[in-house]
């Protein structure tokens, strides 16, 4: 009777440990799946043990019917999923389908294979946006043009590469921050265009840009991407000019003080020496 126990209670354990480390080794935690999404280019990415196992992706925008994606029996840890999410402005859920690599036809056997959800994404709303490049065109001494350039996506429509733009429309607007060199105050302005004009500011003065991608439609956490690195207007080209003038000014003073100083020397020396030449000639021989 004990003895029947004993073997009971180590079937139940043998039992236990083989689902658990199956489970463990099997297939990516539910929570080590995530999507990687910069500028509309969606990458899920999850995490592979280091075994002969084989990845399929599947993906629903509904949670009902699952579409098979490109990514079929990968032993990569990520899928590319870019042309596959469409429209954008959905969200999807992945299944990751893990299967032994045991053999070569594709035949889905769910004694073997095990199934974990991806969270769900919505490209549209949640891809992040990158940095944004723009230049500072000074216009006059009181405004610039400040010209940004719209970041390009990962989507293509017809062989054209979309920019965010293309993509996000009326959407996308940037937010300009700007302060006056030396002071700490700072100003932002937002901009539904890629070039905003910036007035009123002071003559003569450096003025510091920095632009990042705004999106108010997205929740208020995720609706600014990251600052650019700031770019500052030249200063007061005036400023310089005069600065210059004067330093002409300085060296033609210079110059002529230095002449002078020749000239006084040289008529001193030969006055000198005439009055020696006199003084010697006078003299009795
Ligand atoms: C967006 O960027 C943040 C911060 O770098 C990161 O934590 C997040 O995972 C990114 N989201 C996507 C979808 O790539
Ligand atoms: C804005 O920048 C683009 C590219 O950098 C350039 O082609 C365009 O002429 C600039 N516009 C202005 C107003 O300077």
């Amino acid at each position: 009777m004990a003895s029947l126990k004993t073997v009971l209670y180590l079937g139940v354990c043998l039992s236990a440990w083989i689902i658990t480390t199956a489970d463990e080794n099997f297939a990516p935690k539910e929570e080590s799946i995530h999507w990687v999404s910069l500028d509309f280019k969606i990458v899920l990415v999850w995490t592979t043990i280091p075994s002969d196992y084989k990845y399929s992706v599947l993906y629903s925008s509904d949670d009902s019917v699952w579409k098979q994606s490109h990514c079929i029996r990968i032993s990569d840890s990520e899928c590319d999923l870019t042309e596959e999410l469409k429209p954008l402005d959905r969200t999807y859920t992945a299944i990751i389908r893990t299967e032994p690599d045991d053999d070569n036809d594709y035949d889905y056997d769910p004694d073997v294979s095990h199934d974990s959800k991806s969270p769900s994404f919505n490209p549209y709303r949640e891809s992040n946006i990158s940095v944004v490049n723009f230049n500072v065109v000074v216009v006059n001494e009181n405004s610039v043009i400040v010209n940004i350039t719209d970041p390009l996506s990962g989507e293509h429509d017809t062989g054209r590469q979309l920019s965010i733009r293309d993509i996000l429309k009326k959407d996308l607007k940037y937010k300009i921050s700007y302060y006056k060199s030396g002071s700490t105050g700072k100003r932002d302005i937002i901009s539904n265009s890629t070039t905003a004009e910036v007035s009123k500011l002071d003559a003569g003065q450096i003025y510091c840009f920095m632009v990042a991608a705004f999106i108010p439609s997205r929740p208020k956490s995720t609706q600014l991407g990251p600052w650019s690195i700031q770019q500052c207007t030249p200063g007061d080209v005036y400023v310089l000019q005069e600065l210059s003038l004067a330093a002409c000014i300085g060296a033609v003073f210079i110059l002529l003080t230095v002449l002078v100083i020749i000239v006084t020397v040289t008529v001193l020396c030969c006055r000198r020496r005439r009055q020696r030449n006199t003084f010697q000639s006078s003299a009795p021989v």
